[in-house]
């Protein structure tokens, strides 16, 4: 089931005398339990998009469409919907983790002991019990993220938005909100996140979506678009010494020996020929050498493909 979908949404902001095309005409879809990572450079769209998702801000055009219901004329639909915004705002900075957790679940609709027994579920999950009297200014930007996540679904939303969860984090951190992410959208909530860190979105998720200037330019399954944009090359490493005659037939059929370890091939067929070639040399890894989805990105935002 598609929790969340977009169609053909459209913003433009008034800058003086300018008009600033922040999104065009963008149609996006999320299942539930999958994870899209929306992608693109700075200024693209991305959080304007967010917004309108989020219900914050309304769209010129198209519209938005939670588990069914369109936020924008039907408010309600908003419940569905946890997000952790831009710079941490969804948080209360002079109240405590366990304050935060109940004022926004009842904000959301849950009774007060309801949110009271959530909270203390989430501060546990979120390893964050042993502060949950310290006020959210005195937390480390890790332990402030990690409440803001906890925050966003303490009324069990279907859909979760999070722009840049990982912003400012160290490495530590940043597994952890990468694990608690992976773990949320495993109980079948829908995700929706933005990040620069383009490892973290390689990892993370099932769909990308790119968008470039206000419109989407790519949008396709991680691995789908990761094998579309990777060749058929090999890197096949090995252990001990060419011989002469092993190098000559090597490059016979245009094997590039790239250290006296690493020899690397193009196509299927001439790989089957230099492993023939090696044998019986020692094997290290044979690696299909595959495009990153940093580089896909690149190249689609430099409009190189
Ligand atoms: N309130 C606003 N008033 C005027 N222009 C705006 C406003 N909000 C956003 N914009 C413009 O809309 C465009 C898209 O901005 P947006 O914040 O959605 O980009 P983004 O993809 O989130 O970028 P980043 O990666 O830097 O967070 C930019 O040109 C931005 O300057
Ligand atoms: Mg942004």
């Amino acid at each position: 089931m598609n929790v969340l979908e977009v169609e053909n949404i459209s913003k433009h902001y008034r800058q003086g005398g300018t008009r600033i095309e922040a999104v065009r005409s963008v149609s996006l879809t999320v299942r539930e339990g999958e994870v899209l990572a929306f992608l693109g450079p700075n200024g693209a769209g991305k959080t304007t998009t967010i917004k309108m998702i989020a219900g914050l801000i309304e769209p010129h055009t198209g519209q938005v469409g939670i588990a069914g219901i369109n936020p924008h004329r039907h408010p309600q639909a908003l419940r569905k919907v946890g997000a952790v915004l831009e710079g941490n705002r969804n948080l209360y900075w002079r109240l405590t983790p366990e304050e935060n957790l109940a004022y926004f679940g009842v904000l959301k609709g849950l009774t007060r002991s309801q949110a009271k027994r959530r909270a203390a579920t989430l501060l546990e999950r979120f390893e964050l019990t042993e502060k949950r009297k310290t006020a959210v200014q005195n937390l480390s930007r890790g332990m402030q993220q990690k409440l803001a996540i906890a925050t966003a679904i303490i009324h069990d939303p279907l859909l979760l938005l999070l722009d840049e969860p990982t912003l400012g984090l160290d490495v530590e951190a940043t597994q952890t909100v990468k694990a608690l992410i992976r773990e949320i959208a495993q109980e079948g909530r829908a995700i929706l996140l933005t990040t620069h860190q383009l490892d973290i979105a390689e990892e993370l998720s099932d769909r990308v979506a790119i968008i470039q200037k206000g419109e989407i330019v790519a949008q396709a399954p991680t691995q789908e678009l990761i094998r579309q944009f990777s060749g058929t090359h090999y890197v096949i490493e090995i252990e001990g010494e060419l011989t002469f005659e092993q190098r000559e037939t090597l490059a016979a059929i245009e094997a590039t020996i790239e250290s006296d370890r690493v020899v690397s091939i193009r196509g299927t067929e001439a790989l089957y020929q230099a492993l023939g070639i090696l044998k019986p040399l020692p094997l290290v890894r044979v690696k299909r050498d595959q495009s990153s989805l940093t580089e896909i990105f690149l190249k689609l935002v430099r409009n190189e493909v």
